[in-house]
């Protein structure tokens, strides 16, 4: 995986986008504009997730040309198991994603996700997925991911959905046609939060 590369995209002609980079980084690296986007009422180890200390876990910084952190995003290994079917597996959970306020809009966030969805591709994984705060559900819907549950609240964070998205080649989403009705979801389970669901993307 290329540890850095330019995102920007290309700018208008009127109003040319800044340039960025987005690079694996450190979890230290991430953890500060975590904190000041996510949980800025909580204690820094808020963000001290569980999943960070996964060996499957990545860390993405989307730096300025003066190498300041302007977005991050990180990513474990992780199946989904709530929402509707398909769950693809192997899993990808997409955590922690946020850009700066003076960024917001030039594309960075889109950015981050692109990159944390070729990592995935080029891991094999079939699934990409994440809680989402209801707010942003446009932002991820725009970046090719699909509402799969309903929304349910993380206390003290407000309103989540799940989001998922198949990375899997076209032809292979496909699955045989079951013979008879297919069984419906366990009750409840579309509006179940996801594992460790009390916690944000
Ligand atoms: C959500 C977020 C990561 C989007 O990043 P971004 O770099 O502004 O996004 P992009 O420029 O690539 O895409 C813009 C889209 O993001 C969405 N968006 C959400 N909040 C936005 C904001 N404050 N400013 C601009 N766009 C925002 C919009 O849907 C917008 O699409 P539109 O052009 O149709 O309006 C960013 O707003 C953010 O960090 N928010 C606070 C932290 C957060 O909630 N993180 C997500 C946790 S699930």
């Amino acid at each position: 995986m290329t540890a850095e590369r330019d995102e920007s995209p290309a700018g208008q002609a009127d109003e040319p986008t800044p340039a960025f980079t987005i690079q694996q980084v450190d979890v230290e690296d991430v953890r500060p504009l975590r904190h000041k986007h996510l949980r800025p009422d909580q204690p820094e180890d808020a963000v001290c997730y569980q999943s960070d200390a996964e060996e499957t876990c990545c860390h993405f910084a989307a730096r300025d040309a003066q190498g300041n952190v302007i977005g991050t995003g990180s990513l474990n290994r992780e199946d989904r198991v709530a929402g509707q079917p398909p769950f693809g597996t192997p899993g990808m959970r997409i955590r922690g994603i946020t850009v700066d306020d003076a960024w917001r809009g030039k594309g960075v966030g889109t950015a981050m996700i692109a990159h944390l969805l070729e990592y995935g591709r080029a891991q094999g994984i079939a699934e990409a997925w994440g809680n989402a705060r209801t707010e942003n559900l446009r932002f991820y819907v725009r970046n090719g991911f699909r509402e799969v549950s309903g929304s349910f609240e993380i206390p003290t964070i407000g309103d989540h959905v799940v989001v998922a998205l198949s990375l899997l080649p076209k032809g292979r989403k496909k699955r045989k046609k079951a013979k008879g009705k297919a069984a419906p979801a366990p009750e409840g389970e579309a509006d179940a939060p996801a594992s460790g669901g009390v916690s944000e993307s």
